[in-house]
């Protein structure tokens, strides 16, 4: 056994594309099996579903590469494989417009703008469950302009650079600008946020320097709030 191998990275083949859309859908499928409710696929982050979406990092000339119409097919044939493989109320996406991370850079505005726009056109007909849009200004015009092409609810995430509170959540959804908010580092600290929120109760602070670690370690270790009352 051990590790294996380190594969080279290459761009996909045209014969390759079809099988690893396959394998979101199947894998989309897993999850539906082993319970979960949904699925999101990732779409954001400089992943491979992003990697495809910037003129930078896609260098394709095929019919996945070149113009934005081009280079949001892979997003769509995704997020439909993945939708007819669990159903459309299950699925939704994840996108990171002009996130700018991982050598996935989004710098022509022009262009992210009818990236974005192949992309929402491309997902509108599939009626999808969500669209979890990861931007530093979700009541933007691009984000905006995204959540009506879609057609599909919105949650908003403003990512690392801004702490998600209960109050500035509160906020996005009470003025219209989301369906709803995605919260990440409050969850980890908090197992149990929606009754601390709720109650107004006090937070634990995330450990940072527990992020990303091999171990339970700042992950499952934070106490909830029964612990907390009865001093454990
Ligand atoms: C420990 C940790 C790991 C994360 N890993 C990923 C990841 O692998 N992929 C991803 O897209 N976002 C990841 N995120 C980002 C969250 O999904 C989310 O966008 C962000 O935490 C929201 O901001 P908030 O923490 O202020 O609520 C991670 C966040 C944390 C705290």
């Amino acid at each position: 056994m051990g590790k294996a191998d380190l594969p080279v990275a290459h761009a996909l083949t045209l014969d390759e594309i079809p099988v690893v859309v396959e394998q979101f859908a199947q894998a989309a499928r897993n999850a539906i099996a082993a319970g979960f409710d949904g699925v999101e696929v990732h779409g954001a982050n400089g992943y491979l579903v992003h990697e495809f979406l910037s003129p930078v990092s896609n260098v394709r000339d095929d019919r996945y590469g070149g113009s934005p119409e081009n280079r949001a097919r892979f997003a769509i044939e995704v997020a439909a494989a993945v939708a007819a493989a669990v159903g459309a109320d299950r699925t939704g996406i994840r996108l990171s417009p002009q996130h700018d991370i991982q050598g996935v850079l989004e710098q022509d505005d022009a262009d992210v703008l009818a990236t974005y726009t192949a992309v929402a056109e491309g997902l509108a007909p599939l009626g999808l469950a969500f669209i979890d849009v990861l931007h530093i200004d979700p009541t933007g015009e691009l984000i905006q302009h995204i959540r009506r092409t879609a057609g599909a609810p919105l949650i908003a995430n403003t990512g690392f650079a801004v702490d998600t509170t209960r109050e500035a959540a509160e906020a996005l959804v009470a003025d219209g600008w989301a369906d709803a908010v995605a919260a990440g580092r409050p969850v980890i600290a908090n197992p149990d946020l929606v009754e601390r929120w709720r109650e107004d109760a006090e937070l634990n602070a995330p450990r940072p320097e527990l992020f990303y670690g091999r171990t339970p370690e700042g992950y499952t270790d934070y106490p909830a709030l029964e612990g907390v009352r009865a001093g454990v």
